[in-house]
């Protein structure tokens, strides 16, 4: 492999548009996921979040701009794209009926893997399910029905991994075993994008957060450089850093305060060379 590939992010996304007859959702959006890592793509209800998502799977084309993953164009190659990743949307696509293992190893025999059981066993091992692999899925906790969702998606091993929304309408036991189950992702050198709605999801996970608003990407960064993007409110000694939900709201706010923090934003957020 050239050093060039090697640098290659795993997604690039650049000038990507998208609109459902006069609604426009993306104007324009860019970005670049390193591989084996997490970023996290954060916006409002009806940002588009789920839209990028889409695109970059295949699910649906986009209006203009392109987007790669693994250094394919997901417009004029999606087979090949379609072979590098695996999305895991909201709602669990899991079997009731059958055990979580008879889930793994259906899915194995279906992509005709040779040892299903064995692929299974692993999965199962890793996602710590080794105890409920055995029984029903109808007796697992939401929790643990996104865990082998997420291994289910694992199968083949593709190195992009969509996860969108992991957490919504998880109890916070449920998101702590989702969040385990991510970071083990990425431990392995798998690369993540996932949504979310959740501010602290994304400080807790991403190595790098974007916040799309009105069709484009706002800002992105890692955590300790969104924070750098409001002064730190001091009250005598004490100093109190901006939280990332101080950061969110206040540039997709609206009024003067918001138009002024996004202006701030535009101009100290580096710009990717092209
Ligand atoms: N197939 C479609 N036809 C028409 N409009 C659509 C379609 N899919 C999405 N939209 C609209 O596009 C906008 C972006 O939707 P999208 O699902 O990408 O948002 P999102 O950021 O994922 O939101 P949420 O946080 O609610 O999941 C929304 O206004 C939505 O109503
Ligand atoms: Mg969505």
């Amino acid at each position: 492999m050239t050093a060039t590939q090697l640098q290659a992010p795993a997604i690039r996304v650049q000038g990507l548009k998208k609109s459902y007859k006069d609604l426009r959702v993306l104007n324009g959006v860019d970005f670049d996921v390193a591989g084996g890592s997490i970023f996290a793509l954060l916006g409002s209800n009806g940002a588009g979040k789920t839209t990028v998502v889409r695109i970059l799977s295949t699910l649906i084309t986009s209006d203009g701009g392109t987007a790669e993953v693994s250094g394919l164009d997901v417009a004029t190659r999606p087979g090949e794209v379609r072979e590098a990743i695996s999305l895991t949307g909201q709602f669990a696509a899991v079997d009731e009926i059958l055990t979580g293992r008879e889930n793994l190893v259906l899915v194995a025999q279906l992509r005709h893997l040779p040892e299903p059981g064995a692929i299974a066993d692993a999965l199962l091992a890793r996602f710590a399910l080794t105890e409920a692999g055995t029984r029903k899925v109808s007796t697992y906790s939401g929790g643990m029905r996104r865990r082998l969702d997420i291994a289910m998606s694992l199968i083949g091993n593709p190195p992009v991994v969509f996860l969108d929304e992991p957490t919504t309408g998880l109890d916070p036991q449920g998101r702590l075993e989702v969040w385990a189950a991510v970071r083990e992702l990425a431990s392995q050198g798998t690369t993540v994008l996932l949504t979310t709605q959740y501010l602290d999801e994304a400080e807790q996970l991403a190595d790098r957060i974007a916040i799309l608003h009105d069709g484009r990407i706002l800002v992105n960064g890692t955590l300790a450089e969104l924070k750098k993007l409001l002064p730190p409110a001091t009250v005598e000694y004490v100093e109190k850093q901006p939280t990332l939900e101080d950061v969110f709201l206040s540039l997709v706010g609206k009024g003067e305060d918001a138009d002024a923090a996004r202006s701030a934003a535009s101009a100290a957020t580096p710009k990717e060379k092209s």
